[in-house]
């Protein structure tokens, strides 16, 4: 499993904007998706290139298109809607899974409660989307059900995510390498990511 943090400064700058409990529902959630976008760039860096040709309105090019290699985004639901949105407009032919869970706020385990995957999941490279990692466990449970269908080739994209959470999907899923914009210090006692952004879904929302 490899670890990547982006430390790209666009990245980086609206990252700092997300964090700012002054920030405002809109602004958080419009951040969330372009640094989605942005960090899906960098993580789409190594996808597989073909060559072709091309005729162009004066002579024939040699170019180099995508693979054909074709992909899966995967929010897990809610906070990661607003990913799947920022990503699709880098790869609109993506193919899009859901997958809801929420923790329960005594156990902070996950609770599944709806599920929605591409049918060929199982052909296709997987992108799972949540801007939280904190304790680890809705990203284990999503990663369990991906495998449980098939799939095979799994990243996980995360805004923020805290050490304790990277040690659990390393502990379940070995193989699955993990991007980040942030690597924040520690959970709090209730599991919340500190200095974190606080509670991802109830910003992106407006609830509470
Ligand atoms: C948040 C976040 C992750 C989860 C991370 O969702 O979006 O899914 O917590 O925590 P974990 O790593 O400890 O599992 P939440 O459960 O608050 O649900 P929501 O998106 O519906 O608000
Ligand atoms: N979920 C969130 O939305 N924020 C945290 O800090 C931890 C879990």
């Amino acid at each position: 499993m490899t670890v990547t943090v982006i430390d790209h400064p666009l990245i980086q700058h609206k990252l700092s904007i997300l964090r700012d409990k002054a920030t405002n529902v809109r602004d958080f959630r419009a951040l969330c998706t372009e640094i989605s976008l942005l960090m899906a760039f960098e993580a789409m860096r190594n996808l597989p290139l073909e060559d072709a040709q091309i005729e162009t309105p004066l002579a024939v090019a040699k170019v180099q298109r995508l693979a054909g290699k074709k992909l899966a985004l995967v929010g897990i639901l809610r906070a990661g809607l607003v990913m799947v949105d920022g990503i699709l407009s880098l790869v609109p032919s993506a193919r899009v899974g859901h997958i809801g869970l929420y923790r329960d706020p005594q156990t902070l385990k996950p609770v599944e409660y709806y599920k929605k995957l591409p049918s060929d999941v199982a052909d296709r490279d997987v992108f799972v989307l949540d801007p939280m990692l904190a304790t680890g466990g809705s990203a284990v449970a999503a990663i369990d059900i991906l495998k449980e269908h098939g799939a095979k080739s799994i990243k996980l994209l995360c805004i923020i995510g805290a050490p304790e959470g990277i040690d659990v999907v390393h502990a379940h899923h070995p193989e699955v390498d993990i991007i980040l914009a942030a690597r924040d210090a520690r959970l709090n006692e209730k599991g919340y990511i500190l200095p974190g952004l606080g509670d991802a879904g109830d910003r992106i929302y407006g609830t509470r």
